[in-house]
């Protein structure tokens, strides 16, 4: 695991950045020096003199299309030896914790954000990782580039006590269980007894039981392993026998979970 992970991002809007990473979570990860985010003005690497950056779209269509040249020799400049390089896109492979896991392990990401209708199709070949949020579309590659540093920044050691990433929801290929606070009964409905037993054993067992049966009700893909985009090291030996196995080929892919090949699409 690095020191300190480095991000860069390239943006025609390069003061939406550190923007929501200075609160809360992130933001302490940034003040322990945890990682570092900069930002960059694509501008800076644009063309003439008005440093245009874009163009119309060959073959005829609505909506600019951003030039190759500014975006390559910006991911140039930025990239150095290690930059792992990530341009958010709708076509890309949907993000997940899995992924999150894996970036937060590298040393140093980049983001080319794209606006307009995207970027020439030519800059795929520099690129490392297409990421989508979902299937929606965007106004640009920024807050995509923001959804995943937040969810990577709070992955680094030191960021939140790790008990807390270790049981949210996907990292054991699961959704997370119901949670409870004070006071014990609330508009006529009662925290669960079990979870004021004060057995541990009782509690992480409800805990499992209650995970599997929200997983199962929300997001069927997940047990039955039919998208194979959710968590890595899916943790189902510690079921009852009785539950479903994890799709071989997901597991494989979990295990892969370190694998910085380029995305080709293939989804299992
Ligand atoms: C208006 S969108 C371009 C959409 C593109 N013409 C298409 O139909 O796929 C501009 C940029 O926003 C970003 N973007 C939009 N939707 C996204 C999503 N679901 N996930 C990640 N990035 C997205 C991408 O960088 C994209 O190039």
């Amino acid at each position: 695991m690095p020191d300190v992970l480095r991000i860069d991002v390239i943006s025609l809007f390069p003061g939406l950045f550190p923007g929501p990473l200075t609160e809360s979570i992130p933001g302490r990860a940034l003040d322990r020096g945890l990682a570092e985010v900069r930002s960059h003005d694509l501008r800076t690497w644009g063309l003439g003199h008005h440093r245009s950056v874009d163009d119309y779209t060959y073959g005829g269509g609505a909506g600019m299309v951003m030039r190759p040249e500014p975006a390559a020799a910006a991911l140039d400049a930025v990239r150095g030896d290690d930059g792992f390089v990530i341009l958010p896109d709708p076509g890309g492979e949907v993000f997940t914790q899995g992924r999150a896991h894996d970036l937060a392990a590298r040393p140093h990401l980049v983001f080319l954000c794209p606006r307009y209708e995207g970027v020439d199709d030519r800059i795929r070949r520099m690129v490392d990782l297409e990421l989508s949020l979902g299937d929606y579309v965007l106004s640009g590659g920024e807050l995509a580039a923001l959804v995943v540093i937040d969810t990577v920044l709070r992955l680094l050691p030191g960021a939140i006590d790790a008990q807390s990433t270790e049981e949210e929801s996907f990292t054991a290929g699961l959704l997370e269980y119901p949670q409870f606070t004070r006071p014990p009964e609330f508009r006529g409905e009662r925290v669960p007894d079990v979870l004021l037993s004060g057995d541990h054993a009782a509690v992480s067992r409800w805990r499992r039981e209650r995970a599997l049966e929200r997983t199962r009700r929300n997001r069927p893909d997940l047990v039955e392993g039919t998208t194979g985009r959710g968590a890595r090291g899916a943790q189902w030996t510690e079921l009852s026998a009785e539950e479903p196995e994890v799709n071989p080929a997901r597991r494989r892919r979990h295990d892969r979970a370190d694998d910085a090949e380029r995305w080709d699409g293939a989804e299992g």
